[in-house]
């Protein structure tokens, strides 16, 4: 069962005959709901930057036909791939972020240390260099940086100097070595009262940084409103709080309106109307079942608009 699709579902409300975009199809759980909700002719744009995860929604919404449209796309292209497709305006967005558990669990993907794998973690393996790539390439004051804004990694320094030394000498074959060269630089009783594997963050620092999803978010969160018609509706699940926290100043945003008089605020270069509704005052997070049912479903927050 997809993240939050009841709550995704009932603030999207497909109808039948429109478009829709799932932006990050991943295997298309999300889309399946809004073809079915949708039915008969309602059609879902279903993108993502995964080759790999296109294959499997091909497979996986064969029987919806041409109602759904595959791109690579990633979202930050959204408004020029559309424009290809002639779809633009559309009723409404998805955008459900961060991994799939088909590219976590694939060792060869190189997310996870569970079981060892190249040190990748591109999620298009076509583009850009791989995090192997990025720790080789970044100085130490770089690599620093990377982790204490993108992981929150409280011995950063520590563990960028660490990360360089041993890619430098070619000690990090593999995402195990990478997570025991993280693990041995920080300090053994800060580790003991962690609740999670002290290579954790660094981790997500190093997807963050190689996917530039933060690049990728703040392009989507800046174009989205352009690409719904009026009544449209934008969907956002985000999985932690440097992804929320730019979601929910977006839509804060997008809901305000001067509260000059309007010939002051047009002076004022203010703009007098919002440009959508907020439909969540508080983030969706899931229920305890869910979380129970899904682990990583625990961290999720889902919040939507409506364009005005
Ligand atoms: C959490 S999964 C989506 C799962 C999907 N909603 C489902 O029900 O199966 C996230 C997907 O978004 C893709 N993705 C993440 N960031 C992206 C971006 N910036 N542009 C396009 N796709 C992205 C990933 O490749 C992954 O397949």
């Amino acid at each position: 069962m997809p993240v939050l699709a009841g709550e995704a579902l009932r603030l999207l409300a497909p109808r039948s005959g429109k478009t829709y975009v799932d932006a990050t199809l991943g295997a298309g759980g999300h889309a399946r709901e809004i073809l079915e909700t949708s039915a008969p002719d309602g059609v879902v744009v279903g993108c993502d930057r995964d080759p790999a995860a296109l294959a499997l929604a091909r497979e996986e919404l064969a029987e919806f036909g041409d109602r759904v449209v595959f791109v690579h796309s990633r979202i930050s292209e959204l408004p020029d791939k559309l424009a290809e497709l002639e779809t633009i305006p559309v009723q409404g967005i998805l955008v459900d972020l961060g991994l799939s558990s088909m590219q976590v669990d694939d060792p060869d993907r190189g997310f996870a240390f569970s079981r060892p794998g190249p040190i990748d973690m591109r999620m298009d393996p076509s583009d850009g260099p791989t995090a192997l790539e990025l720790i080789r390439e970044s100085g130490t004051d770089e690599l620093t940086a990377i982790l204490r804004d993108y992981g929150e990694e409280r011995f950063a320094p520590r563990v960028a100097k660490a990360l360089s030394e041993a890619a430098r000498a070619g000690r990090l074959g593999t995402t195990r070595d990478l997570a025991e060269v993280v693990r041995s630089a920080i300090p053994a009783k800060a580790a003991r009262h962690q609740s999670i594997h002290p290579a954790t963050r660094t981790f997500q620092a190093l997807r963050i940084a190689v996917n530039r999803e933060l690049e990728e978010l703040d392009a989507f969160l800046a174009a989205f409103p352009d690409l719904l018609a009026p009544g449209g509706r934008m969907v956002a699940i985000s999985f932690h709080s440097l992804e929320d926290r730019r979601v929910k100043r977006r839509l804060r945003e997008l809901a305000w309106s001067s509260s000059l008089p309007p010939a002051y605020a047009e002076a004022a270069g203010e703009r007098i109307h919002p440009i959508c509704r907020t439909l969540t005052s508080k983030p969706k997070t899931p229920a305890p079942a869910e979380v129970r049912q899904n682990p990583r479903a625990r961290s999720a927050k889902l919040r939507a608009c409506e364009k005005l």
